[in-house]
């Protein structure tokens, strides 16, 4: 059977499967001591977190949830306005809880300012972000992001849940395409 391999489309890998994973373990580490004492809720935004929400809940030693939430963000192109709408909520009253944010990606910080206000009105005890990759423009905008994975370059990258044209979120890395795949 021809099978087209994805990683043949990669142009550039910036992250192997094992420096994801090991970075993924000290985040872990950090959050099952930071956490220590309560039982935290993981908010996972669709549907780029679904790998370090599976990987990082898994990686901890502590008790936890876990809820999900779907956010669209409004405007043209690819450059995100900031203004979100919520296409599925959660299922859970977050009010008094220990809420963790668990991102794929950060880029401008809009969309994630947005649910980040939305979230705080509904009095949860405490809220914190991680992310998996933050591109530099995130660093001048105001939201505090307690975990980071990796601080990567301005470039459009795929991989570890993120996506070209919903393509490419099963890559186990995270690298840049190859031109020829965009045309
Ligand atoms: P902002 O700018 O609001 O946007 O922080 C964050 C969202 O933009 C998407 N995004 C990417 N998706 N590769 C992707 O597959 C990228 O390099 C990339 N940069 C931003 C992503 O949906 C993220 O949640
Ligand atoms: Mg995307």
């Amino acid at each position: 059977m021809d099978i087209s391999d994805i990683s043949g489309d990669i142009e550039h890998v910036l992250y192997t499967p094992e420096q994801i994973q090991e970075r993924l373990r000290e985040l872990a580490e950090q959050v099952d001591s930071d956490y220590a004492d309560s039982d935290p809720l993981l908010v996972g935004v669709l549907t780029g977190a679904v790998m370090v929400m599976a990987d990082l809940s898994r990686a901890l030693r502590t008790h936890c949830t876990m809820d999900w939430m779907a956010i669209s963000s409004y405007g043209s192109g690819t450059q995100s306005s900031g203004v979100v709408r919520i296409l599925k909520d959660l299922n859970t009253d977050i009010s008094g809880r220990d809420v963790l944010v668990v991102e794929d990606i950060i880029d401008t910080g809009l969309t994630l300012s947005y649910l980040v206000s939305n979230l705080r009105s509904r009095e949860p005890n405490s809220l914190e972000i991680m992310t998996m990759f933050r591109k530099p423009e995130a660093l001048q905008n105001s939201v505090d992001v307690k975990y980071v994975g990796f601080d990567i370059p301005n470039e459009f990258v795929v991989g570890y849940g993120l996506d070209y044209d919903g393509r490419y979120r099963n890559y186990t890395g995270l690298g840049t395409l190859k031109p020829e795949v965009y045309s």
